[in-house]
């Protein structure tokens, strides 16, 4: 069975204020459930973790209930779900422990492609131990990452290769699984930016290749939290800067201070709520989040395909790059504005969407578009419809128009 748009619109209170967000990529809506799992946790008495008594017990049980959804949601042991505050915070955490372990001649790859929470955390690591970063390209006009370049960019001295999974720019959806398999021939860990390729469809871990995922809760109706998976065993053989009080055990190891107790509650809630997209769906969890996202990953191909297919056919707008695979996400410009100028004022007349480079910093210099400000973004969540794709684009015509400017 497929998505039931208005019963999963119902579940987002925000959407009753009218607004057309086609901002997922920046942050999704939360959904209702997540915000009544956060309310109640906050409601009762919590403690900090302990098993001494029922509210530290119960911190204890949110802990490990966000690490069981986070695990149903990728495909992961539960026992290997890093938990944090953002994927940016996560993926310094690794990268400074893993770079410790590197030595001058050791080399890293990195994407011109990938937002650069999952670049410079690695850049910086590598040239704190004197390791050599080379950069896979993107081609400037499909948009896509060739996996086969990293045939020649992956060699016996490389360390790790770090990847996106969704391009936050252009949706750019790259071969993971084949970028994995050259790195992992070469001895090299893999780390999967899936930011913003999670909310838009099943993910597993093993498929993918990847030795470490990351993902972002706000980027799937959730909080704002994050998560970095791997297999438990990889996390026992790595070491943290940590204090010396704190747990020594995987995974909490790599988690910093107390957490957000009420809202690990609603990661929880939130994985719940994906598993509950499609109705028809049957069986535990996993297997209902993964029914869930390809409900949700088919009903926004239809609202996408209308959208690039719209923004495609207007002369005076230019859409960046036409990747065969690709999260339902679009980069463009509208001629005589800057994107700056057409966010605000589509954002005048209530639609969200994004401008400037969304830090894909890489790609946005690359194409010589950054210091001019980037695109405008949008990108469609389950909860768009084809209705707003068609409000969005008559917008848009009214401003090639003559529309006012409004600059912030
Ligand atoms: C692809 C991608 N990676 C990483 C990040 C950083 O995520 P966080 O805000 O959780 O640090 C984002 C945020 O927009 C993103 O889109």
């Amino acid at each position: 069975m497929g998505l039931d748009v208005a019963r999963v619109r119902g579940r987002y209170p925000a959407l009753d204020e009218g607004f057309v967000h086609f901002d997922g990529a920046g942050g999704t809506q939360t959904a209702a459930p997540v915000i009544e799992a956060v309310a109640d946790a906050m409601r009762g008495a919590i403690g900090n973790r302990s098993t001494a008594f029922a509210p530290g017990r119960r911190a204890l049980e949110l802990v490990a209930g966000a690490r069981a959804a986070v695990a149903d949601l990728l495909g992961a042991d539960p026992s290997g779900v890093v938990l944090g505050p953002s994927a940016t915070a996560l993926t310094y955490t690794l990268a400074r422990t893993l770079g410790a372990t590197w030595r001058p001649g050791d080399e890293v790859v990195v994407s011109r492609l990938d937002h650069d929470a999952n670049v410079r955390p690695w850049v910086q690591a590598a040239e704190a131990a004197g390791a050599t970063v080379r950069w896979a390209e993107f081609d400037q006009a499909t948009g896509e990452l060739p996996a086969e370049q990293y045939g020649d960019l992956v060699t016996g001295r490389t360390r790790l290769v770090a990847v996106t999974a969704g391009s936050n720019a252009i949706g750019t959806a790259p071969d993971v699984a084949a970028i994995a398999k050259t790195a992992h021939a070469a001895g090299a860990l893999v780390c999967v930016d899936g930011v913003h390729s999670v909310p838009h469809g099943p993910t597993d871990l093993a498929s993918l290749g990847a030795d470490v995922l990351v993902t972002s809760a706000y980027k799937w109706s959730g909080p704002h939290l994050a998560a970095m998976v791997a297999d438990p065993a990889r996390w026992a053989a790595l070491r943290p800067a940590k204090l010396l009080p704190s747990a020594d055990t995987v995974p909490d190891r790599f988690e910093y201070g107390t957490p957000s107790f009420p809202l690990l509650a609603g990661v929880t809630a939130a994985v719940d709520h994906l598993a509950s997209l499609d109705p028809a769906a049957t069986g535990g969890r996993r297997e209902r989040v993964r029914a869930g996202l390809a409900a949700a990953a088919s009903h926004e191909e239809t609202v996408f395909a209308r959208l690039l297919a719209g923004l495609t056919a207007r002369p005076f707008v230019t859409v960046y790059g036409a990747p065969a695979r690709r999260c339902p996400t679009v980069s463009f410009r509208v001629a005589g504005w800057t994107p700056a100028e057409t966010a605000a004022a589509l954002g005048e007349a209530g639609f969200c969407l994004s401008s400037g480079d969304y830090y894909a910093y890489e790609y946005f210099r690359a194409m010589g578009l950054r210091d001019s400000g980037g695109a405008v973004r949008a990108s469609v969540y389950h909860y768009n419809t084809t209705d707003e794709v068609d409000r969005l684009l008559a917008e848009l015509d009214r401003l090639a128009g003559g529309g006012e400017r409004m600059v912030r």
